[in-house]
């Protein structure tokens, strides 16, 4: 049995940077600005046709976690163990991905938004959930409704969240990491622009950590 919650892959710091990047050299390079400033963990996700190699090369850089996500077949997740990745996130619930995940041993985090998809994660094993699109289908309102409801579930909320919104879904007990790509959005990484992703990567784990003295 793999990893039960996220927080054993990624430590304590609860933010995920969700990115979207498309070659080698370059996810090394954000691999490396994104620990510098003190993100642990980045989400690359599986949108781009060179995704898989970008995650291999951003998994070679110690010290941050690499992560996968928008993994939506069993292929996906044998690919990606096999480059390194070591936590799974996708937006839909797939029982196929989640019971090879946890046969693999890898931390999987399936979607879930409604009620009927958190009880059938649930159901499962999975406890936590990523929420997305968080922001479209009611942010943190959603999330307390769910929470309500299911008071084992922790929530991974991704999707339209930027830095003032991350605080608040921190602060509700029932949410174990925030993710986005506030952080480093595509524009910035596509014109390899690192100093203002470090600045932003510096906002972010400074406000977080304020967040974690409350
Ligand atoms: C994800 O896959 O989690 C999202 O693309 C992140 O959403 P965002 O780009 O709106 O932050």
């Amino acid at each position: 049995m793999g990893p039960g919650s996220i927080t054993q892959v990624i430590g304590e710091q609860a933010l995920i940077a969700v990115v979207e990047v498309d070659d080698a050299p370059s996810a090394a390079e954000l691999a490396r600005c994104l620990r510098d400033t003190g993100v642990s963990a980045v989400e690359i996700t599986l949108r781009s046709p060179r995704a898989l190699a970008a995650l291999e090369a951003a998994a070679a850089v110690d010290g941050i976690v690499v992560g996968a996500g928008t993994v939506l077949s069993t292929k996906d997740v044998r690919r990606c163990q096999e480059v390194g990745a070591e936590f799974l996130v996708s937006p839909v619930f797939e029982e196929s991905v989640a019971l090879l995940s946890r046969s693999l041993d890898m931390f999987f985090a399936p979607g879930a938004a409604t009620p009927t998809e958190v009880h059938r994660a649930l159901e499962a094993g999975f406890s936590e959930v990523k929420v997305f699109p968080a922001e479209p289908l009611g942010g943190l309102a959603l999330v307390r409704s769910l929470a309500a409801v299911f008071p084992s579930a922790r929530f991974m909320p991704t999707g339209g969240i930027d830095q003032q919104s991350a605080a608040e879904y921190l602060a509700h007990p029932s949410v174990i990491a925030v993710g986005g790509s506030w952080i480093a959005p595509p524009s910035l990484i596509r014109s390899a622009d690192w100093s203002s992703i470090e600045q932003r990567a510096r906002e972010a784990t400074t406000a977080l950590s304020q967040g974690e003295s409350r």
